[in-house]
């Protein structure tokens, strides 16, 4: 595993269905290579259910948890993995905040996702995690180790 560089580490990253629908698949790999992080794992899915919930987990029982798992799954979605220092803040910050109303103008979201009604499922194109525990886990529901280029 990875992180051989003092502060390198690795992180998952998912375009969502909406991200391909609008075809903003190239500029957002564009913002991370320019960024300077490595992509080293990376494939086109249809996230399956199971896979929704076991990434959505922790949410489970919350009022937006259905619409959470049925946004993720309507459409092909790109998983992948980033390497590179500090990389699970780097693809938070480049990411902008969750609720795409709050995400600053520079950010993925803030420059291409529209605000959600109030109650609606946040639609935000990306999803990125927020710990290494997390980032680990989450890798390991659409990746085997073999297929991680390290
Ligand atoms: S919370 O409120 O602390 O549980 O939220 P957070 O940990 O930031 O992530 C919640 C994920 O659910 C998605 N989502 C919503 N969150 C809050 N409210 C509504 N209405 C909602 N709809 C969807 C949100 O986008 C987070 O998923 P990811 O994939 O990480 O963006």
């Amino acid at each position: 595993m990875g992180a051989r560089l003092p502060g390198v580490e690795r992180t998952f990253f998912c375009l969502k269905p909406d991200a391909i629908e609008k075809g903003l698949i190239g500029e957002i790999i564009s913002r991370i290579e320019r960024k300077g992080l490595e992509i080293i794992a990376l494939k086109l899915v249809r996230v399956t259910r199971d896979q929704a919930e076991r990434l959505y987990e922790e949410h489970r029982g919350k009022p937006f948890y259905e619409g959470l798992v049925e946004y993720i799954t309507s459409g092909p979605s790109i998983p992948m993995v980033v390497r590179g220092v500090n990389a699970i803040r780097l693809m938070r910050n480049l990411s902008g905040a969750t609720d795409p109303s709050e995400a600053l103008p520079g950010t993925i979201r803030g420059d291409y996702a529209p605000g959600s009604p109030p109650g609606a499922t946040i639609r935000n194109l990306v999803h990125a995690s927020d710990s290494k525990e997390k980032a680990e886990r989450e890798i390991a529901i659409f990746f085997k180790e073999e297929e991680i280029v390290e």
